[in-house]
């Protein structure tokens, strides 16, 4: 099967896209034929963290859509025909305060979905939303899942609260936006390009900001209930200080750096909660796609790249060209 590979050299220029063995599937296992694999922030972190040119071969990605082609003996939820979506997240089946010991995310250390096959547990397929089309619903899984959980269950977020999304460029933050809006929340943003902030006005947000500028001065000292934190560094005190004394900071990324310093009296006098997440459950992932189902949300599709056009792919990402999601159209 064709797929796109990482292997022999460092970062973007260890990708090429080449012919790959396909594993036999096991009795539990459904083999899909992948048309759309939608890229996330993460494919890229993967091919740039893997340093050893003499790791093995690995077929990156962990979203998309297809149809199912063959069954394993003992599979009930599926046929061969039936339209999925992956699940992204491998061994997180019940809800849970966090993952499991053993929770992995597809497309690494295993291969994963961009590629012309997938296979996989049936317990790791749903069944693709109705009013999606594949290329929608490639790009679905991870980032709305994270959205979902990170703003609902982490957050709490409800009707008439005001939530704040540093970076509205972001595949997971554009999902923040709709979501938030579908339960009737005002919605404020920034992002670095002045066409994000117009195009996020666009879809609803309610007020847009530089990530650059002053948001204190911006937003005329208004506060917020709530922070969806993702780029880390770069903007984590400014985020602290825009958030209401009691109210909560929700982080699940860190796009610019790790390390971040906080003053902590601050922050213990602000009764300020600040609380990690990470993906969600399949459980949450069914959950999320009734939410997505009852209120006709779509994802922000940007751009779908051929699978040849990998190179410019991760660089559309690594250059933040992208206002929500992009792809790779496999068939
Ligand atoms: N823990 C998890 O389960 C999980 C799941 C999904 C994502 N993540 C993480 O969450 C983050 C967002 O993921 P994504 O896939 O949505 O990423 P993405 O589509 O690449 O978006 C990242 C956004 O961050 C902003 N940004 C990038 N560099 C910046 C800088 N130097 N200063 C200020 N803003 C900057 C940009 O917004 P503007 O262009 O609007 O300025 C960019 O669009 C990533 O760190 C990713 O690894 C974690």
């Amino acid at each position: 099967m064709r797929a796109i590979v990482h292997e022999g050299k460092e970062g973007l220029e260890g990708l090429k896209v080449k012919e790959m063995s396909e594993r036999q599937i096991s009795d539990n296992e459904v083999k899909v034929k992948v048309h759309t694999a939608g890229m996330n922030r993460r494919d890229l972190a993967v091919v740039t963290k893997r340093h050893k040119a003499d790791d093995p071969a690995l077929i990156p990605g962990s979203d998309a859509s297809g149809v199912v082609e063959t069954i394993g003996k003992s599979v009930t939820k599926f046929q061969p025909g039936d339209e999925v979506i992956v699940n992204p997240g491998l061994g997180w089946q019940k809800n849970s305060d966090a993952p499991p010991e053993g929770f992995e995310i597809v497309g690494l250390p295993d291969h994963g979905t961009f590629a012309e096959y997938y296979t996989c547990t049936e317990d790791h397929l749903e069944r693709k939303p109705e009013h999606l089309s594949f290329e929608e619903a490639g790009v679905l899984p991870l980032a709305a899942l994270t959205a979902y959980r990170a703003l609902f269950t982490r957050g709490n977020l409800e009707a008439g609260h005001t939530v704040m999304l540093p970076g509205i460029g972001s595949g997971v933050l554009t999902f923040c936006l709709k979501f938030a809006k579908a339960i009737g929340a005002r919605v404020i943003v920034t992002s670095r390009s002045e066409s994000k902030q117009k195009e996020a006005l666009s879809l609803g947000a309610d007020v847009a900001i530089s990530t650059e500028e002053n948001w204190q001065e911006a937003l005329a000292s208004e506060q917020v209930d709530l922070l969806i934190e993702t780029i880390g560094n770069a903007t984590f005190n400014k985020s602290l200080d825009i958030v209401r004394k009691g109210g909560t900071i929700v982080t699940f990324g860190s796009t610019t750096e790790d390390e971040v310093t906080i003053n902590i009296r601050q922050f213990f006098y602000g009764q300020y909660n600040l609380l990690g997440s990470t993906m969600g459950s399949a459980e949450e992932l069914r959950e999320m796609l009734r939410f997505i189902s009852e209120h006709k949300i779509k994802p922000q599709l940007d751009k779908v790249f051929p699978m040849e056009e990998y190179k410019e792919a991760f660089e559309y990402i690594q250059d933040s060209k992208n206002f929500g999601k992009i792809a790779f159209r496999v068939c």
